[in-house]
Parts: structure tokens; sequence; C-alpha cells
């Protein structure tokens, strides 16, 4: 190769690695912005009726009602992420896993954003294991969704744990320093110890992963607030006082029989400052525990149960960066969060500031 090629040939694989899951704060605004969708339950489109809307909204609504919810919401907000926390196919109706995913997925897609996806407890309900839904996402476009982690594959449990690291706007200090750092896990789906009925949950070799590679980011980047995102709520989330949160509790909290240590691992290594999970479409609030916000999104998907009558909705995080003496943009100032509902107005509820330093 002379010289010119090698060039193009760096220039190419640099432009490459760059524009696949880099992610960061916004020079304009400061800000990084997260849109979680929980729960969209999709099947088989239009032939895939609503649960829990009024009979007389029955005949004309489908899963192109979750469909036509995400165009808006995502139009509405245009995030720098968009982040799907399981259930993003309802295995059970949904006759073609590939196709029902491809469906679901396809609004996020066509809106260019970076996306990330876990799993629920029912996407492998259909006709792909969850290695093969979890194979399927990675394969899609846009996402910055992994298999696993890199550097850990062989030896965790589940699919789907990874983490991404968001940088500071470029020009500053803090361009090549994750500022942030975001979470995914697999929650797994059901216990398979015959003992214990009920889910399953998040495996001690995920926790080790997670203890590692927060660890690596601090020696890496210094210390830096992250959030972790996944599907089934910790069992910790029934010992958030229900008289101090934002947002509702409607229904009781599906986690796991066993504890199996994650909220203290958490606790212990101290970068995460809130959890974000679905499962639960009735529950929709944050409350903190011990300095960890612990937050629903609530349902977003029509062919899931819900309530008529009370929106479907999506969770947005809206992280802010402070300014350096000389006026540039630092790191975190604070995390934010509200909900949209699809309502005609989209309407914008429960602001509130999660985490501030
Ligand atoms: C579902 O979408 C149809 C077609 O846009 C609309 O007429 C209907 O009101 C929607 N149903 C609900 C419950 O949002
Ligand atoms: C980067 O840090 C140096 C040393 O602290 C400081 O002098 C400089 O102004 C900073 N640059 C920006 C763009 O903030
Ligand atoms: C939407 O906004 C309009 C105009 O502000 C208002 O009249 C209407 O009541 C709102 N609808 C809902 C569902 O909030």
């Amino acid at each position: 190769m002379d010289n010119l090629t090698i060039s193009f040939f760096f220039f190419f694989f640099f432009c490459s690695s760059v524009v696949h899951g880099l992610l960061r704060f916004n020079g304009g605004s400061g800000e990084f912005k997260i849109l979680q969708i929980a729960d969209m339950h999709y099947a088989d489109g239009k032939t895939t009726p609503c649960e829990d809307v009024f009979p007389d909204q029955m005949p004309w609504c489908s899963d192109l009602n979750t469909t036509a919810f995400v165009a808006r919401v995502i139009l509405a907000e245009n995030p720098d992420l968009l982040v799907f926390t399981g259930d993003n196919i309802y295995g059970p109706d949904a006759t073609n896993a590939a196709g029902s995913l491809d469906a679901a997925l396809a609004p996020a897609i066509a809106s260019g954003i970076p996306w990330a996806a876990v799993l629920g407890n029912h996407d492998q309900e259909s006709t792909l294991t969850r290695q093969g839904v979890m194979q399927h996402i990675v394969g899609m476009e846009n996402t910055v969704s992994l298999l696993n982690p890199p550097d850990g594959a062989d030896s965790i449990d589940g699919f789907g744990t990874y983490n991404l690291e968001v940088y500071g706007v470029d020009g500053t200090n803090f361009s090549d320093k994750s500022i942030l750092n975001l979470y995914f896990v697999d929650s797994g789906d059901y216990s398979t110890v015959p003992i214990i009925p009920g889910y399953g949950w998040i495996k001690p070799s995920q926790q080790q992963w997670y203890k590692n590679k927060a660890a690596q980011l601090k020696s890496k980047y210094g210390a830096a607030p992250g959030v972790a995102y996944f599907h089934i709520p910790l069992p910790e989330y029934a010992k958030v006082n229900p008289s101090n949160i934002v947002g509702v509790k409607q229904e009781g909290i599906s986690s796991p029989v066993y504890n199996s240590g994650f909220f203290s691992t958490l606790a212990a290594t101290g970068d995460v400052k809130a959890v974000f999970v679905g499962h639960d479409h009735l529950n929709d609030f944050c409350g903190q525990l011990t300095g960890i916000n612990l937050c629903y999104a609530g349902g977003f998907g029509y062919h899931a149960y819900g309530k008529a009558g009370w929106s479907r909705r999506a969770r947005v995080v809206s992280v802010s960066l402070g300014k350096t003496d000389a006026g540039t943009w630092a790191t975190v100032k604070s995390i934010r969060t509200w909900k949209r509902l699809d309502d005609d107005n989209l309407t914008a509820i429960d602001d509130q500031i999660l985490w501030s330093p």
C-alpha cells in the first residue's frame, strides 16, 4: 500500500469507529437526553389488538398505535439516545420474532438516532431464543446495543449486558473522557431454580462485570455519575417509601423472589445515581433509597396490560453539564427526568431533579 492508500484506510477506519457508538454531550445545549421506552409488547402489527383501552377504542386500536407513539415521542423530544428496556416484543403473540422486532424498532431506526435495547422476560417467547433475539438486535441499523461486553463475553450470564460511555463536549478538556456512564443489564426472564418461583435475577457474573467496569472507568476517566437500565425491578423497589415518590404506584412490585444483591453492589460501588426499569406497566414512579433513585418508565405499548384512561407513557432523562470558570462546558451538573403521555399534546408530567453533585 502506498502512503495515500494507507491514509485513506486509516481515515475510513477512524471514521467508522468514531461514528459507530460514540455518544457525546451536545455542544450547543450542554445536554445529553435519553428517551426510555418500556414494554412495547409488539406482536404482529395491525392484526394485533390493544389491551385495556375503552371498549369503543378497541376496533381502531392495534400495535400500530404503539408505532405511532414511538414516532411521535421521538419527534417531540429529539433525544440523543433511545433505550428500549425489554418486553420489546410480546413473544407469545408474535408469530415471527425477527419480523416483530423489525416492525417494533422501525420508527426508532427511521429517526436515525442511536438506540440501545435490553431484553425483558417476554422477548424470547416467540420464534427466537434470548441469544437469538439479542443477536438480531445487535445486527440492526443505528443500534449501539451489544450482545455482551466484548471483554467478558464468555464468562457472563445472559445476553445484552454492556456499557456505553458518553463523552464531554467536543473541543473542551472533557472531549476524550466519559463523563456519564450508562449500564445496560440483562435482568433475565424466569427462575430456573425449582424451589424458587417467579422471575430471574441479575447473576453474580454480571455484578462482577459491573464492578470491574465501574472501577476501570473510574481509573481511566475519573469519577463520573452513571445510570442503569434493565427490565425487571430490583426487590428494593418495594422498600421505597410510597409517600415519598414522584409518580404513581398502582400495582405490586414484580421483582424476583430471590435477592441476588445488585442493589447492594450498586450502593457499594457508588457511581450509579438512578436505575430505570419497566415490567410493571402501572407503576411509573421514581423514589430514592439510600441515595439511589429507583425509577419506572410506565407502560408504553398498547398490546400490553394497562389501564383505560391512564395514558401510555415514556420516560425522558436529561443530563446537563455545568461550566468551567472559563465558561466552557464541564462535567455533569444535574440529572433530570420527566414523562411524556400519549395524549393529544404529548403532555409532559412529573419533572424532577434526580441528582446533582
Ligand atoms: C389508535 O390509532 C388510531 C388510528 O390513528 C386512532 O384513531 C385511535 O384513536 C388510536 N387509539 C388509541 C387508544 O390511542
Ligand atoms: C483546559 O484546562 C486547562 C488547564 O486547566 C485550562 O487552562 C484551559 O482553559 C482548559 N480549556 C478549556 C477549553 O476549558
Ligand atoms: C391540549 O392542549 C390544548 C391547547 O392548549 C388544550 O385545550 C387541551 O385541553 C389539551 N389536551 C389535553 C389532553 O391535555
